[in-house]
């Protein structure tokens, strides 16, 4: 068990607190404010402690001076005001000496936000290439370090994992309710487990696509990913998205040889031709060269439907297709509508599908929406996360023999 908040002593203290603040952002407006408010049960905590905070999050993929255009955390600022009712301070480069002046100089309840981490990474990756000397740097700014960014806990990055070994550490609230909702649903599940698995691309989800299968009874397939494996079937899935790997396309035929029983997949789908973009309903062998498989047909529904109403624990990640087009999000939509009369135990987790679930109508509806993406299912692959394991353990408390 890692340390958490409630048990530090933090009353008074200099606190560097690690959010994840990576939200959608356009034109300087926050598109997507979720990730915001589920961090202010830890600052509210902090500041109910008369803790002075210093905020850090990344923000975006940072590669070129151009990106830091695109990616200040400045925007974050009046979500956060709006919040907390309170003004908040900002320091636009986290390593300068005037920084450090700010944070030393901070007064109880007072806020500094640090400008986006990954502009560290401009030019020499001192973030994303765990750099101890900036760790140590930036642990001068605190007394303490509180790690509630779950959703980067998957990277070993240096505001990540460099600083709890320069500083006493804990997890913070929203950290301590992800590990506690993974472990008891998906970690620990009560069968019948299924998993529903879509997106993109079957590459970048086979670990966990392979860690899943030995502990589920049912893997539900869709999207770009249940493409791959009618592919490797030997079905014909046209000009649908698919992977073009050779050695993925064996590993899912052995995954589909020694789990067959535990696999569904799509008896039909929803296609438009590179010709015709008027959407067809097909069954799945009569897919021909030029469709493009967009969601799951009716069929698949009903199957997929079933299943749902047998299971006990469900772990969703990803849509059924491309419910972003409107002849297209029936499938995602009749999933959703599944879920929500379902009696299992839900975890919904990656940020396509909380998008989804909003776009679609959904929010509130389901009560485990995990923060993370790649974390989350990392965690679920591995058991662990480089971010969560640089935390300290809880102390033991000594029971004296007296
Ligand atoms: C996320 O949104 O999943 C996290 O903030 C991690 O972002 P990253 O994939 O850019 O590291």
């Amino acid at each position: 068990m890692k340390q958490t908040l409630t048990k530090m002593n933090i009353a008074n203290k200099r606190i560097l607190l690690r959010c994840d603040f990576n939200v959608p952002i356009k034109n300087g407006n926050v598109l997507d404010e979720t990730k915001i408010i589920e961090s202010l049960k830890t600052i509210n905590y902090l500041l109910e402690h008369n803790c002075k905070i210093i905020i850090m999050s990344h923000l975006g993929r940072v590669k070129s001076e151009e990106d830091k255009l695109l990616y200040s955390l400045k925007p974050i600022i009046p979500i956060l005001q709006k919040y907390l009712n309170q003004e908040i301070k900002f320091a636009p480069d986290p390593l300068a000496e005037e920084t450090k002046n700010m944070a030393l100089n901070l007064a109880p309840k007072e806020i500094l936000l640090l400008e986006n981490t990954r502009f560290l990474d401009i030019p020499n990756k001192l973030e994303s290439n765990l750099n101890e000397e900036v760790a140590k740097n930036l642990a001068s700014l605190g007394e303490i370090f509180v790690l509630d960014a779950f959703a980067s806990c998957h990277r070993a990055h240096t505001s990540v994992v460099g600083i709890p070994k320069y500083l006493p550490n804990c997890i913070g609230f929203l950290v301590e309710k992800e590990l506690e909702i993974l472990n008891q649903t998906v970690l620990n599940p009560t069968h019948p487990f299924t998993v529903i698995m879509g997106g993109a691309k079957v590459n970048d989800k086979l670990n966990i696509i392979k860690s899943l299968i030995t502990k589920c009874d049912h893997l539900l397939v869709s999207g770009g990913i249940a493409n791959s494996f009618l592919d490797a079937l030997g079905l014909n899935v046209g000009m649908s998205l698919k992977t073009e790997d050779p050695k993925i396309t064996y590993e899912l035929k052995k995954l589909m040889y020694d789990h067959k029983e535990k696999f569904a997949f799509p008896l039909d789908a929803v296609v438009e031709s590179t010709f015709n973009k008027e959407p067809t309903l097909k069954n799945i062998n009569q897919i021909e060269d030029n469709d493009i498989i967009k969601d799951v047909g009716t069929k698949t529904i009903k199957k997929y439907q079933n299943i749902i109403n047998e299971s006990k624990t469900i772990f969703l990640n990803g849509t059924m297709g491309v419910y972003e087009e409107i002849p297209f999000k029936n499938g995602t939509m009749e999933l959703f509508n599944a879920l929500k009369t379902s009696k299992a135990t839900i975890l919904i987790g990656g940020g396509d599908t909380v998008s989804a679930l909003n776009n679609l109508g959904f929010t509130h509806v389901f009560p485990y929406i995990s923060s993370g993406g790649g974390a989350t299912l990392e965690y679920i692959a591995n058991g662990s996360l480089p971010g969560i394991d640089a935390i300290s353990e809880e102390e033991e408390i000594e029971i004296l023999d007296l």
